[in-house]
């Protein structure tokens, strides 16, 4: 048998199959080389009619040859079926994506932001001071010596054997003041600080949380009087709850400051007027004031324990709760809700 004319067969057929246009014209080569009547089946037949030292090389030729245009076939086929699958699944490349869910900050870090930037534009520097504390820090050295009642108004955590020398128990720190004390150790007036700490007190309802969060201010220089107290606080107010606000001191009392306040602003709901355009009475604020919190002028004790000399030197303080000034903004009446991580919940803001 002529070797050549089975190599140009395998030759011709795959060169066919490769060019052949669509999955019909693949059959129709399929049947013409390999179909019952095919070239090759032809070929395949005429085997057993061979001499023997022929029929064994024969064979093995003509059965790659079919193994080959068998394997070019399938792969063709392959090819066909994949593009036009791709043809039905049309994909529109201009159509909007799925975007990836995508979370923010926790309304608490949210608050924290803006009062730092506001207070940032009027020079007051961000600090933060330790939340594992001294009795010194939060007490002590704040006019409020041991077993003064005052102190029942922080109901402090104490940490079971901590205790320093000098500085007392230690305990976690109920209030941001304690950083007053620890700034003015650090840095000679004039001095504007933004203490931001997390504070803990054994307490636990609707308005309190047995962690939360304080903004502590300080500002300590010459001259300094009620008038800075005031105008700051009423700047704040106004940046952080819009410029319709109205602010007032009320006389209070605070063993480390003197004279003390509370510090109320207009309340957003009525506007101030205690009550709603239907006449009836506004619930968030029933008189038209919302409270703050505490602020006042520095004590001159607490001046001394910290170093400055309260003859030269006065200064004012506030420290007010985060997740109080959030709750007043948006009327949210209990604080546990921001610490739920309801996601229902946080996604509003
Ligand atoms: N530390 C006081 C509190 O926790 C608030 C306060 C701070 C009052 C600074 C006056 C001056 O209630």
């Amino acid at each position: 048998m002529d070797i050549n004319k089975i190599q140009n067969l395998k030759n011709q057929a795959i060169s066919g199959i490769l060019e052949a246009k669509s999955e019909k014209e693949l059959e129709n080569l399929r049947i013409s080389y390999l179909g019952r009547k095919g070239s090759l089946t032809q070929i395949l037949k005429e085997i057993p009619s061979l001499a023997p030292e022929e029929r064994a090389e024969t064979g093995r030729l003509v059965n790659d040859v079919k193994k080959a245009i068998e394997d070019t076939l399938n792969s063709q086929r392959v090819t066909f079926q994949q593009s036009s699958s791709l043809e039905k699944e049309w994909l529109d490349v201009t159509a909007p994506g799925k975007r990836p869910a995508l979370g923010h900050l926790h309304l608490i870090t949210q608050t924290i932001n803006e009062i730092t930037a506001i207070f940032q534009k009027i020079g007051f520097k961000r600090v933060r001071y330790p939340e594992v504390e001294w009795d010194w820090y939060a007490f002590e050295g704040l006019n409020m010596p041991k077993n003064h009642p005052a102190r029942d108004e922080w109901e402090t955590f104490f940490i079971e054997n901590l205790e320093n020398k000098k500085r007392g128990l230690g305990i976690l720190t109920p209030h941001t003041s304690s950083g007053q004390l620890r700034e003015m150790e650090q840095t000679k007036p004039p001095l504007r600080m933004l203490n931001i700490a997390k504070c803990y007190r054994r307490q636990s309802d609707a308005s309190h949380a047995p962690m939360f969060y304080q903004f502590e201010g300080l500002v300590v220089g010459k001259n300094i009087a009620i008038t800075h107290l005031k105008g700051t606080l009423d700047y704040f107010a106004k940046q952080y709850f819009g410029p319709n606000r109205l602010t007032r001191i009320r006389p209070f009392h605070f063993q480390f400051t003197e004279p003390s306040f509370e510090f109320d602003v207009t309340c957003i709901v009525c506007g101030g007027k205690g009550k709603l355009t239907n006449g009836q009475r506004c619930k968030v604020c029933k008189e038209g004031w919302m409270e703050l919190g505490g602020s006042g002028m520095v004590h001159p004790i607490v001046l001394k324990n910290g170093g400055i000399d309260p003859n030269k030197y006065t200064g004012f303080a506030w420290g007010w709760g985060v997740e109080r000034l959030f709750m007043m903004k948006y009327g949210i009446d209990d604080i546990r809700l921001l610490f739920s991580s309801d996601l229902r919940f946080l996604k509003q803001f």
